[in-house]
């Protein structure tokens, strides 16, 4: 039960609240306490002076005052005694209040004493113009004091309590609504999390449980593009897996039903059968590939090496291909600074852009050539080919995706090369670029920084 946010949240700021509202009240009390006292003090004092200045200079008038203004007074002689008087009898009171000594050496009395339950204040004012009397005594109730100080702890003890339950609602009622949109995030979380990814939190607040909402959205948003991708690339694994299998089975089964009319016709499907199974075979190294660098599990053996000679070797090995097709392929390899790479990875890529440029061109050239630019090493391939429009453009580094579906099948692609290359690319530090034009041709730009002193030590770390 405790462990309900709400009651937490709410259990957290009463006590904080307590805390403060029983300090506020010490406090407040002390205040009201020592002005009432000061004030009752500086009253009395102020009478009991004014009684000593009446009694020097009118005598009996004082006596009348003092009843007047309902305090007692007494008078002290020099001989330390009371004087008596009709209105006051000095011996109700006991000894201890009383400080003569003290008074006869003309110094101020003043003290607060209980007597019969009540409190009382004493005052005591020497006199210095009268041979007789050496001082007065005058003593007044506090009892008026006592019952104001009281009344203002009651009252501060009631609007205490009133704001302690106000303070009480509030802060359940303000938890509770801060707890419900969290509670709301959290059972639509485990529906998201049982794959109901249309689900769509509301979005009421700009605060942070907005936010958290939000991003719960984007979240399952991602995760619904995820397994749409997802069940798209099973579906193109099997679609694609399915057709070599499809060419091989049908011309298997015309060969072992014995359905060919000569040795020629035999040889023509064994060599298609033989061409689906390398197909086949192709397409699975991509995927296993494809599926390794996802993960990051790609060994990359990154050296400092001239691209030079890589390039090269991998137009030697491609030429035959063009050759075929009556393409010729002019390279243009200009001396450039090393680029930390695996330089077979590098190879894959550069025989990757060829083969595309060799087998989407129908006529014309492929030109390779190798720059040094101010980001970096530039490795260029641009043919003569169709080119790729641009709405296409953007896409043609997603796996399995075919400018045209129909023809490319012709060409033999399976789609997973540019993401191949795209991925290798970019694990190697690199960035790949792609401009093309219909009908006119098309031009891939890779780019890997070269090596200078300082990025060769920063490379060396990371190995
Ligand atoms: N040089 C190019 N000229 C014209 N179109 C190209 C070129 N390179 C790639 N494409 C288009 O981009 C698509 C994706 O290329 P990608 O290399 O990924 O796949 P593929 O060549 O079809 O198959 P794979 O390379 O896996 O055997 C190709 O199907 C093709 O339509
Ligand atoms: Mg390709």
């Amino acid at each position: 039960m405790w462990n309900k946010i709400h009651l937490k949240l709410s259990f957290t700021i009463f006590s904080l609240f307590i805390g403060i509202l029983i300090l506020l009240s010490i406090v407040l009390n002390l205040i009201f306490t020592n002005f009432l006292s000061s004030k009752v003090h500086d009253e009395a004092n102020e009478l009991a002076a004014h009684l000593s200045t009446m009694l020097e200079e009118q005598g009996n008038s004082a006596e009348q005052m003092a009843d007047f203004t309902g305090v007692q007074m007494y008078i002290l002689s020099s001989q330390g005694r009371f004087i008596e008087s009709k209105t006051s009898d000095a011996s109700i009171y006991p000894n201890y209040i009383w400080d003569n000594r003290k008074l006869l050496e003309g110094k101020k009395v003043e003290r607060e004493f209980t007597f019969n339950n009540e409190l009382y204040l004493l005052h005591g004012i020497p006199v210095t113009t009268n041979p007789t009397v050496k001082g007065i005594y005058v003593i007044s109730s506090l009892e008026n004091m006592k019952d104001s100080i009281q009344t203002i702890r009651n009252l501060l003890f009631i609007t205490g309590f009133g704001a302690l339950l106000l303070a009480l609602g509030c802060i359940f009622f303000l938890s509770k609504r801060l707890s419900n949109p969290l509670l709301k995030i959290e059972s639509a979380t485990r529906q998201i999390a049982k794959g109901e990814l249309n689900l769509e939190i509301p979005v009421e607040t700009k605060d942070e449980i907005g936010s958290l909402s939000q991003a719960i959205n984007d979240l399952a948003k991602e995760l619904k593009q995820y397994r749409d991708n997802r069940s798209e690339f099973f579906a193109n694994v099997s679609h694609e897996l399915k057709t070599p299998i499809t060419y091989m089975e049908g011309y298997a089964d015309i060969l072992a039903k014995d359905l060919v009319e000569n040795d020629e016709e035999k040889k023509k499907y064994l060599q298609i059968i033989s061409e689906e199974a390398r197909r086949l075979n192709v397409i699975i190294n991509d995927l296993f590939e494809l599926s390794k660098m996802e993960e990051g599990k790609i060994d990359l053996k990154l050296m400092s090496v001239e691209p030079t000679s890589i390039i090269q070797r991998s137009i030697d090995k491609v030429q035959l291909k063009a050759q075929e097709k009556d393409l010729t392929i002019r390279s243009k390899l200009s001396p450039v600074p090393h680029i930390f790479v695996d330089s077979n990875r590098l190879e894959q890529i550069i025989l990757n852009l060829l083969d595309n440029a060799i087998r989407y061109t129908a006529e014309g050239y492929i030109q390779v050539s190798l720059t040094s630019e101010l980001e970096g090493v530039v490795i260029s391939i641009c043919d003569t080919g169709p080119g790729i429009s641009t709405e296409e453009l953007p896409n043609i580094f997603e796996r399995f995706y075919r400018v045209e579906k129909s023809r490319s099948r012709a060409y033999g692609g399976t789609g997973l090369g540019l993401s191949i290359v795209q991925s290798l690319v970019l694990q190697q530090g690199g960035t790949i670029h792609v401009e093309s034009k219909i009908g006119e041709g098309t031009r891939f730009k890779v780019m890997f920084p070269s090596i200078t002193s300082s990025s060769l030590k920063s490379h060396s770390f990371k190995i």
